[in-house]
């Protein structure tokens, strides 16, 4: 297992490294994953991917804290299987956006959308110190949907046509947990 930052259940979690340009790169050229990205619209490159590493590679400033981006993968391998970030870090508010995408389509549906949901709330709440945590998903994109709920995501409301994705455009469905709700789901069931 590579050294790690944070664990979970099945998972590792650790800063982006070099290493992972190849991988990142190819998951986020693979329509399938980008279909639901708001980066997926554009053409990846490795170069640009490592110039977003090098970016996220410094410790932020403890109050300049903007994004916190980790890539994670299964213990025991050290094969990474997506990325996940907190960004758009708001000292004032005390909240931020969660983002994920799992770079191995045939990896889909076997629980690891909300293992790292439930992961990276921990991460928000208990080490960031976060009050809210949102995300906005396509509402079409019903497989991050049920895993966003099942790890205690709130539907919060709906932006018509908000997004456009291959050609017509979509709701977004705007979802977010607080953190006494979040706590309150963890004393009631302790494995999250
Ligand atoms: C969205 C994503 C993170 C979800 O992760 P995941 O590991 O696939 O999700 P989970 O396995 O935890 O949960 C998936 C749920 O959808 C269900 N599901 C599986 N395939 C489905 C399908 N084709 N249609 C609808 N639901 C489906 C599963 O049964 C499960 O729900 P359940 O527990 O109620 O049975 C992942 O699929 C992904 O990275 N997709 C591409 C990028 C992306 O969409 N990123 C998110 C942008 S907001």
């Amino acid at each position: 297992m590579p050294a790690t930052f944070l664990e979970s259940d099945r998972l590792w979690y650790r800063a982006p490294e070099k290493s992972d340009v190849p991988f990142l790169t190819s998951a986020l050229l693979d329509p399938r994953v980008r279909r639901n990205l708001l980066v997926g619209r554009y053409p990846f490159s490795e170069a640009g991917e490592e110039k977003w590493i090098e970016r996220h590679a410094q410790p932020p400033a403890v109050d300049g804290v903007t994004d916190v981006v980790m890539v994670f993968g299964p213990k025991g391998s050290e094969q990474p299987l997506g990325s996940t970030g907190l960004h758009r870090i708001s000292m004032l508010h005390r909240s931020a956006e969660w983002g994920i995408f799992i770079g191995r389509p045939e990896e889909w549906g076997k629980g690891y959308g909300r293992e790292v949901a439930r992961g990276m709330l921990r991460y928000g709440f208990d080490t960031l110190n976060l009050h809210r945590i949102h995300l906005r998903v396509n509402a079409d994109n019903e497989r991050g949907i049920k895993a966003y709920r099942a790890a205690g995501f709130i539907d919060e409301g709906r932006q018509r046509e908000a997004s456009y994705v291959e050609g017509k455009y979509v709701d977004l469905v705007l979802m977010a947990v607080l953190r006494h709700e979040w706590r309150k789901s963890v004393v009631e069931q302790p494995s999250r």
